[in-house]
């Protein structure tokens, strides 16, 4: 990571220091806990994370409550229903509601509080579904999204303009960033609700346990993707705390993409699985391409530093090390 662009001046809003106090709302999950972990390691010391049983974020006194009696000073929203195809298109309401309560409560709750500084994580499912590659934050609301996630999306993009507006509005520093698919350490590994690459690793891991069994995928395996490693993520949320970003809204990738056959690929090499692969051409594929233009952030000095392969690496590294205790989230 190079030091920053002139176009950011370090810490101008606010007094950020190692002991400022920084909410993390979702530190239990994949990218929350990453986040957590590098604020760590780069020796902030005064982090307050609430699991959802401690603090259910879609009860808006709760989080009023909260907000009074912890006083954070900053605010990193990691907090969200999410889920792959499946999951989405069967429970639209949970995606459309729970997602809008979650993250109004907590900008509202954070402005209202007089919080000056809030990071709002969104997808790139924000974007419309056919929309031109590479997808530049300008395409937001140019044309219809792709129905399958389109109630996630629309509750992210409502947390997208609230964060505008406020800023707008009142000069505040809230910023959006749109990752691209994420996976890494502490991911969704239930077949039923979980997105594409772990679900890949979980499918071979079995497949090669049970004597290098056909792996069956959904789709052709042509659509084309971007994956970002956690942690990598996690890197891009501290440069947006450590740094007063000029615009709303930044994407947040590797800049590249691969095929979905290629995917599988890689992570059969990865998991050592030896038997064959058969596409299911009538399951659905998804948007048929999905690649960030990551231009604006990395001219402020910011970019990816994990390969595909070495994420996937430590991602299975990390699921045989924590078979006892991997994440299945059921709705
Ligand atoms: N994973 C991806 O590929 C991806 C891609 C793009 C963007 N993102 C964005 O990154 C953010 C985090 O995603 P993730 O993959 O880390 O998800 P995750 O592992 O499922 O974590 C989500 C967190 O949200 C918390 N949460 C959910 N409902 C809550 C509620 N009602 N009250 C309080 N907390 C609640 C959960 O807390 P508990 O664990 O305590 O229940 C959990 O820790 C989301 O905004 C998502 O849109 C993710």
């Amino acid at each position: 990571m190079s030091s920053g662009g002139e176009a950011i001046s370090k810490q101008q809003q606010m007094n950020l220091s190692k002991h400022t106090k920084i909410y993390i709302a979702g530190h239990n999950g994949m990218v929350g806990s990453a986040i957590w972990r590098k604020l760590e390691a780069k020796g902030y010391t005064n982090l307050v994370g609430m699991s959802s049983k401690a603090l259910d974020l879609r009860k808006q006194i709760d989080v009023q409550r909260f907000f009074e009696s912890e006083q954070p000073e900053v605010v990193i929203d990691a907090a969200a229903r999410v889920g792959g195809i499946l999951a989405n298109n069967d429970y639209p309401y949970q995606f459309l509601m729970e997602n809008m309560q979650i993250q109004n409560n907590l900008i509202d709750g954070a402005f209202q509080a007089g919080i000056e500084k809030f990071i709002f994580l969104g997808s790139s499912c924000i974007y419309p579904k056919l929309a031109p590659q590479p997808l530049v934050e300008e395409c937001l609301l140019t044309a219809a999204l792709e129905p399958t996630n389109e109630w996630y999306a629309l509750a992210k993009i409502s947390g997208v303009k609230a964060c505008e507006a406020i800023r707008k509005q009142f000069g505040l520093d809230y910023v959006s960033l749109m990752p691209t698919n994420l996976y890494g350490s502490h991911d969704n590994f239930d077949l039923q609700t979980s997105h594409v690459l772990p679900a890949m690793i979980r499918k071979f891991h079995d497949a090669k346990q049970n004597g290098h069994a056909a792996v069956q995928l959904w789709g052709t395996g042509t659509p084309m993707r971007e994956f970002l490693y956690v942690d990598d993520m996690a890197a891009a949320v501290v440069f947006a705390l450590e740094n007063n970003l000029p615009e709303h809204l930044y994407n947040v990738g590797t800049g590249s993409d691969i095929t979905i056959k290629e995917l599988a690929q890689t992570i059969q090499k990865v998991v050592g699985h030896e038997g064959p692969i058969e596409w299911d051409a009538s399951k659905p594929d998804g948007t048929p391409r999905k690649l960030m233009d990551v231009s604006k952030l990395s001219a402020l000095g910011w970019e990816a530093t994990i390969s595909l392969e070495e994420g996937i690496q430590k991602t299975y590294a990390w699921f045989l090390n924590n078979q006892a205790q991997i994440k299945e989230v059921k709705l």
